[in-house]
């Protein structure tokens, strides 16, 4: 099968390194051409554990090619992905289809034989209706297919998210068309991923009420972890003991500051903007949005608590601020929110990420990046723990405070209270 992925942002590029490495011929397309020349000489422009390697072994074997030539990938494919970006729209909550509809259009003009055409973008539900409608302004319902094939890869962990998947969700009305993406899924079935078939709206609808979810239960055990600190009761406690309930399960229990990303953010405004258009409240959704749009203020709140309500001249460092570890990415970071007020309130941020500098916040007076844990720390007076990753999970503390001991608020609750306050250090987490 011929494959061309449209978009090499994460899931595009993901997707396509993936099906080639499974053995499909894959080109991947995108316009920007400075992005397609370095993915041609091996460079790739986001941060994935693993992604590079794969990119220059299967752009050695051939299976996989780079293009900014559109018409000329779909010509010559059988199966388009659509993998272009359903940003929140400006000015609104709902997602700006404009790319989806601009790459319909071209699809529409260039297909020269059965093509099954896959939106792995997150789309609202009934978007796949409204490409058919644009296909068919050019061409017979015959001579094409239009498909919803949601992704659920996350950062950081995609590559294993696409080979070993808790399940494929294939969205067709289509007997033939469901036969050929069973094929092209085959190998990741036979490994034992769940494959279903659904309606394509309801495939449209599995992403969204899936990241609504996922969103649903951080925010519910970050607002239990608000109460732990009431309580005096350990919120770690509280995740194992309702995560054994098979029902609930253990994973997205782990309270820590506000969710962030590319998804949870964009995708709960805008499945509230879906229930809008088809007057249906989803109020539930609604209050998690403003949980965590508050959840950035409450650990602000706590910040000066934490500093005795002075936090004018504190030195405060950030270990990490990327919206989580194993990321490059900074969309919807809460530092986003927590530096900025900081530095109004007169903190000096300092701050060290593995990914490296940001520029988001070059324009920012009194944000310095400092390229090394070791250095970051140094005479602070209190020190953010903002994201998991592995370099953060066994700082020798004691050795990096060189005598001054500064506070340690440790959002992603890496350390043990214990241990660490017995070193001498104040130490605050989250809920416990
Ligand atoms: C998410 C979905 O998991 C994925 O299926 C979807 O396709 C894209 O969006 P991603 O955005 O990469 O993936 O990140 P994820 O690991 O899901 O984390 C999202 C946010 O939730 C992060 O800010 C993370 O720190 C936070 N989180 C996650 C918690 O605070 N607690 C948890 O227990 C889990």
């Amino acid at each position: 099968m011929k494959l061309c992925m449209i978009g090499t942002g994460y899931v595009g590029l993901v997707s396509g390194v993936c099906f080639a490495d499974l053995g499909n011929d894959v080109v991947c397309v995108d316009k920007d051409s400075s992005k397609i020349k370095s993915l041609k000489n091996g460079i790739v422009p986001i941060f994935e554990p693993g992604l590079s390697e794969l990119v220059i072994k299967n752009y050695r074997n051939k299976r996989l090619t780079f293009s900014t030539n559109l018409k000329e990938s779909i010509e010559n494919s059988d199966i388009i992905f659509i993998c272009v970006g359903t940003p929140t729209k400006k000015n609104g909550t709902s997602a700006d289809l404009s790319q989806i509809y601009n790459v319909a259009q071209t699809i529409g003009s260039s297909i020269n034989k059965f093509k099954i055409i896959i939106t792995k973008s997150t789309v609202p539900v009934t978007t796949g209706d409204d490409i058919e409608k644009i296909l068919l302004k050019k061409n017979s319902r015959k001579s094409f297919s239009v498909v919803s094939n949601p992704e659920f890869l996350r950062e950081g962990e995609a590559i294993r998210d696409f080979i070993f998947p808790d399940r494929i969700v294939i969205g067709s009305n289509d007997k033939k068309t469901n036969r050929i993406m069973k094929n092209l899924y085959s190998p990741l079935i036979s490994k034992g991923a769940q494959y279903i078939h659904t309606s394509r709206r309801a495939a449209e609808l599995i992403k969204y009420s899936s990241n609504a979810f996922l969103a649903t239960k951080i925010t519910f055990i970050n607002e239990i972890a608000n109460l732990c600190e009431k309580t005096d009761i350990n919120i770690e406690d509280i995740s194992i003991g309702m995560g054994l309930d098979k029902r609930i399960g253990s994973r997205f229990l782990r309270a820590g500051p506000a969710y962030g990303g590319s998804c949870f953010p964009k995708d709960t405004k805008a499945i509230i903007s879906t229930g809008k258009r088809f007057k249906t409240n989803l109020t539930l959704i609604n209050s998690v949005i403003k949980s965590n749009e508050n959840r950035s203020n409450l650990l602000l709140n706590r910040v000066n608590e934490i500093l005795n309500k002075k936090i004018k001249n504190k030195k405060i460092t950030f270990l990490g601020v990327t919206f989580k570890a194993n990321t490059d990415d900074m969309r919807d970071s809460s530092c986003l929110k927590m530096i900025p007020k900081l530095t109004k309130m007169g903190a000096i941020i300092r701050y060290y990420d593995p990914t490296g500098y940001k520029k988001e916040f070059s324009k920012i007076k009194n944000v310095l990046y400092i390229d090394s844990i070791k250095k970051s720390v140094e005479g602070a007076d209190l020190v953010i723990i903002h994201t998991e990753w592995n370099d953060f999970k066994s700082i020798n503390f004691k050795n990096l405070s060189k005598g001054k001991k500064f506070i340690i608020y440790d959002m992603r609750n890496i350390y043990s209270p214990s241990k660490i306050k017995a070193q001498g250090f104040k130490y605050f987490s989250i809920g416990r």
